[in-house]
């Protein structure tokens, strides 16, 4: 057994925000004072992080006076501790100025603003070496229905990346952007809901190359759909820019819990799939460290967080190279999905009368819950 040791090879990255969230919420004020990003930085440094992805605010104040001292200091833990900047984004949701959203708020002051403030950011992220830039869109949104029409709110939100893709490209900047879907929470509906909206979204852009997703594991289940299922169509497409890993407990709240608690067994589809793919981006956390906790507390999670990603990856390897498995896998006719319906130089004409035995098909079983039973007995470990 592993000591679950996280390396910079496992390529772990984590929000500034999340371990230096204080525990405000809607019901109480912090329960942990502010951290400053360079604590941060040491800290996820020694605990064995590769990366990390910071909004502007993060860093400095929202009206720039401390931004060079700040900057600075950033930089100066960066250089110490050897941590990458892999990503970075704009804090377009805190200040009131935001309250209906950034790209799409009806008033066009505010949208000019959010447009300026997102390449003012752009270009720290690319001085500091970022080469994803992630796009949330939490107060794109509404709560009531005549307060935003939809149609005209999207027209806006692609001129946003459409005037943001010829930004980057113009400058020279290797950077792609992440949109990261959410289905509500800050506002009550959020626009871009999902993995599946925001592709269909990005087909429509001036630079659809230039743009991918973000998907994150508790806001696709809050939606009730399965965070595997769409990092699969996401890396099908060839739009996995960037992958937000937490934990959630079902439809409810965002509970951005550490990554590996809440779905359990969905987080053991996750490894398997991401470590079985091309996908080269961080391994990155976005989580809350609870407000019961204390310092020692958030360094706790944060070091659970890459915890239990080796801990799955273990698993879901030994669940891959286990003989059973293997078996199970071809009595279930895994691998048949791969061969194509028709072959080299049929057409539909080859099908159009095609007969086979019906009755014979329709009462062959296909052997899944033997399968899923060992993937089961691999997460509970009793398996060798
Ligand atoms: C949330 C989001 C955010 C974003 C972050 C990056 O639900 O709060 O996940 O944490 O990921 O703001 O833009
Ligand atoms: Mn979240
Ligand atoms: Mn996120």
């Amino acid at each position: 057994m592993s000591s679950y040791t996280p390396t910079p090879q496992d390529r772990f990255s984590f929000g500034i925000w999340t371990v230096g969230w204080q525990g405000v919420d809607v019901f109480g004020p912090a329960t942990r004072p502010p951290m400053p990003a360079e604590r941060a930085i040491h800290k996820l440094a020694e605990l064995g992080a590769y990366g990390v992805n910071f909004h502007d605010n993060d860093v400095f104040a929202f009206d720039g006076h401390d931004r060079d001292e700040r900057v600075a200091a950033f930089r100066k833990a960066l250089s110490e501790t050897g941590l990458v900047v892999t990503t970075a984004t704009t804090n377009l949701f805190s200040h009131p100025i935001f309250k209906d959203g950034a790209f799409t708020a009806n008033d066009r002051d505010v949208r000019r603003f959010a447009l300026r403030k997102v390449m003012d950011n752009l270009d720290l992220a690319a001085s500091l070496g970022a080469s994803v830039y992630v796009c949330w869109g939490g107060r794109e949104g509404a709560e009531s229905g005549a307060a935003k029409d939809v149609r005209v709110a999207l027209d806006r939100y692609k001129e946003a990346f459409d005037l943001l893709g010829a930004y980057v490209v113009e400058q020279g900047y290797d950077i792609r952007f992440a949109i990261e879907p959410k289905p509500n929470e800050p506002r009550g509906d959020i626009l871009l809901p999902t993995v599946g909206h925001a592709l269909a979204f990005i087909e429509r852009l001036e630079r659809p190359e230039l743009v991918g997703v973000n998907p994150e594991v508790g806001h696709e289940e809050m939606a009730g759909l399965n965070y595997a299922h769409g990092l699969a169509q996401a890396l099908w497409q060839g739009k996995l820019f960037h992958i937000d890993l937490n934990g959630q407990h079902g439809p409810r709240y965002d509970q951005d819990l550490r990554f590996g608690a809440g779905n359990a067994r969905g987080a053991f589809w996750v490894v398997d799939l991401v470590d079985s793919s091309d996908y080269s981006g961080p391994i990155h956390f976005d989580y809350k460290p609870p407000r019961t906790e204390d310092d020692d507390g958030v360094w706790e999670s944060a070091r659970a967080c890459m915890r239990n990603w080796l801990i799955l990856r273990e698993k879901v390897r030994a669940f891959r190279a286990d003989p059973e498995v293997r078996q199970a896998l071809s009595e279930a006719r895994v691998d048949e999905l791969a061969v194509p319906t028709l072959s080299a130089g049929e057409t539909w004409r080859s099908v159009r009368d095609f007969t086979s035995d019906v009755e014979a098909l329709a009462r062959r079983g296909m052997a899944f819950e033997r399968l899923d039973q060992l993937a089961l007995e691999h997460l509970y470990g009793v398996r060798p």
